[in-house]
């Protein structure tokens, strides 16, 4: 079924009796798994290109995986199709659509005359994640007739993608779990309500003004009339313009995630990623776990955003991490080749003489999220009562969007007349878990008169406090009144090792130094969740230290996985007795030591693309701002057909918005697009209706 797919990963379970199903891309049969998107098969056999644009020609590849883009467009049986999210079907005949797709040939009129469907529902809910999930299990609790749509094969928005540990409290949003376990929980829990319906493989597609709203519900066009509607509909991922940025091997975070960890792909072999984030550096250690080798992250600012324990796990394995830097230009014929990166100073301007090059194939973006919001404008504008949760409100982590879904839904039972309370720790708990993580302190120094006891290297305030739940003798406690405090060992151990399993930032050890009586040598049992084979037992390893400093060697004495430690292995190691205190973790990767310099090379800038769709330039939208002093986005968009695309604009807006304010132009002069429904392209076979009874 393709050569490139995963064959072991330490946490995602390998199905290896699949029956495949036959297609042929452009000629050549191929196999894919059955209920697989056209892209991944594709992906699986080594091909990621899909295709050639109309406008020049210029590769095109996958972009997003969701359905957002159409950079991934191809023709399967004769209909030009986003590959991202259509499955291979048996004898599927799938081409490259190389320029403009043509018209069938059979093109006669069909008959039609039947009525679109109308469902009233008490409740809409946009989005079958996190927020969206819990809202609808709270409302089901009283019986609110609710449907839940989401454009997705299976309900779990991104929380099926998420094969880590969750952060937060264990009470209110099920800490220590596995992001993917946590999303079949919410979704089993959802199917046992009886006044909820949950619609997927259904994207809601426009908002209107008779407070209608158009859902093309596997495949067909109906429409909802709803009291209220609760938008949680998620973020969509930012991007960046740089030279090279539209190269085939460039794309978000989410897409590979998607590839990884929902359709087992391995889409590389050597990955660079940008954004030092929680989403980058979840997505380096994601790759590891699939056996990718990531050459290195880079992250603009002086300190990477993301929590410092996610941080220093992927440091301890072996990847560098590039602060105050940035992709200057991607490089390749007709796929990324190359990545450059150069040092930046303190107004983010390249330093000369500062470029190395990176052999990757592969490029991440990961530089942040933004809310989809514009069914959320869309619903408002036409005076329909409206709440929204999760990412599609705040960007926070979805340990958040799980407590702000089930207030927005106690928000709306009170304004439906339910007599209902949002327990105020519940609104302290919101706030805690979408606050930025705290300072970088030191963490709390292990004993020194035990002889079996936990190191905990939680250096910095973030929500958290699994570790304090399962210490059976309660020995690890948060002094602080909030979870966003360091978590202190005090007290007795019993070298159980349930805090090293649970911490979802891989930041506790077990030290025990009762393995030597002669105290030469010491265990020390570390969390590991690298792929089998990677390190084996009796195998003596490079130990390393909080940040991914050398300590020396250790010998793997025992490897332990048992059914309570939920996928992680337990690896105790022996080392050197003075060294005990210091080893956090085992090296996997050479560590990088010196930058490749390369000869520096003008960036062309002007080239940038930033519509991807219509292939619209960067110096094509500057020149014609200061050729017109244009203000309006609506009119460059006429005048250039930048964000006129498939997309609509999903991705290039944000970039436009950005040249605005290099050119030195003030955002509130600038008028932004129109939000028109369809939000998103709709097949006109989906309006053809057979006569039914309406609803
Ligand atoms: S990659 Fe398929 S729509 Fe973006």
């Amino acid at each position: 079924m393709g050569e490139s797919r995963i064959q072991k990963h330490p946490i995602l379970s390998i199905e290896k009796t699949i029956e495949p199903i036959n297609f042929t891309f452009n000629g050549k049969k191929l196999t894919a798994k059955p209920g697989e998107m056209i892209s991944s098969a594709l992906f699986a056999h080594g091909i990621h290109i899909f295709g050639h644009h109309k406008k020049d020609n210029s590769p095109q590849g996958m972009f997003c995986a969701n359905g957002q883009c159409s950079q991934c467009l191809v023709i399967a049986n004769g209909i030009p199709v986003k590959s991202c999210i259509t499955p291979v079907e048996e004898s599927m005949e799938v081409r490259s659509l190389d320029g403009l797709p043509e018209l069938l040939k059979d093109d006669k009129a069909v008959k039609t005359g039947g009525k679109t469907p109308i469902f009233n529902t008490q409740v809409l809910i946009i989005g079958g994640g996190p927020a969206g999930l819990s809202a609808a299990i709270e409302l089901g609790n009283l019986d609110v007739k609710c449907i839940v749509c989401d454009d997705k094969q299976e309900l779990g928005g991104k929380l099926s993608l998420q094969t880590h540990n969750f952060f937060g409290s264990i009470r209110d949003c099920y800490a220590g779990s596995r992001g993917m376990d946590i999303g079949n929980n919410l979704s089993s829990k959802l199917k046992d309500e009886k006044s909820v319906q949950y619609w997927i493989n259904s994207p809601v597609v426009g908002v209107f003004s008779d407070k209608l709203v158009g859902i093309i519900k596997n495949g067909e066009y109906v429409l909802v009339k709803p009291k209220r509607i609760l938008i949680t509909t998620g973020a969509r991922e930012k991007t960046l313009a740089f030279p090279g940025c539209d190269l085939p091997g460039i794309y978000g975070a989410g897409a590979f995630q998607t590839l990884v960890n929902r359709d087992l792909i391995k889409p590389t072999e050597k990955l660079f990623i940008v954004g030092g984030g929680n989403v980058g550096l979840i997505a380096a250690y994601h790759a590891l776990q699939a056996g990718i080798d990531v050459l290195g992250i880079v992250e603009a600012l002086p300190q990477v955003g993301g929590y410092k324990v996610h941080l220093d796990k992927i440091k301890r394995l072996g990847i560098p991490v590039f602060t105050s830097h940035t992709v200057l230009r991607a490089e390749g014929k007709k796929h990324l080749e190359r990545v450059v990166i150069a040092e930046i100073d303190d107004k983010f301007k390249p330093i000369p003489g500062t470029e190395a090059v990176f052999k990757a194939d592969t490029l991440l973006i990961a530089v942040g999220l933004t809310p989809v919001d514009e069914l959320r404008k869309q619903a408002e504008q036409f005076g329909i009562k409206t709440y929204s949760a999760g990412d599609a409100d705040i960007i926070a982590e979805a340990s958040a969007a799980m407590i702000s879904g089930r207030m927005s839904a106690r928000k709306i039972l009170q304004d439906m007349g339910f007599d209902v309370e949002i327990p105020p720790e519940w609104k302290e708990m919101l706030s805690i878990l979408r606050s930025k993580p705290g300072p970088i302190k030191d963490f709390y120094k292990p004993p020194k008169d035990k002889e079996v006891y936990p190191v905990i290297r939680c250096a910095q305030e973030i929500p958290c406090n699994p570790c304090t739940e399962v210490c059976v003798l309660q020995s690890i406690k948060i002094k602080e009144p909030t979870i966003m405090g360091r978590p202190k060992f005090e007290g007795d151990c019993l070298g159980c090792a349930r805090c090293v399993s649970i911490c979802p930032g891989l930041a506790i050890t077990l030290v025990d130094k009762r393995y030597d009586k002669t105290k030469q040598k010491a265990r020390v049992v570390i969390p590991w969740e690298m792929p089998e084979g990677t390190i084996k037992i009796g195998q003596t390893v490079k130990t390393t230290g909080m940040e991914g400093e050398l300590v020396g060697n250790g010998k793997v004495i025992a490897m332990k996985k048992s059914q309570w430690q939920n996928k992680r292995t337990l690896v105790s190691l022996e080392v050197p007795f003075k060294q005990a205190d210091l080893v956090a973790g085992i090296q996997i990767k050479i560590p990088f030591t010196k930058k490749i310099p390369i000869k520096s090379k003008k960036n062309i800038d002007d080239d940038v693309i930033i519509c991807r769709c219509e292939r619209v330039t960067k110096k094509e939208i500057k020149d014609y701002i200061k050729k017109t002093g244009e203000r309006d986005i609506n009119a460059i968009k006429a005048a250039l057909r930048v964000g006129m695309g498939p997309c609509g604009g999903k991705t290039c807006t944000e970039l436009v918005m950005r040249i605005f304010r290099e050119l030195g132009i003030d955002t509130k002069e600038i008028t932004p697009p129109v939000e028109r429904p369809f939000n998103q392209e709709v097949p006109l076979k989906s309006f053809l209706k057979e006569k039914k009874e309406r609803k």
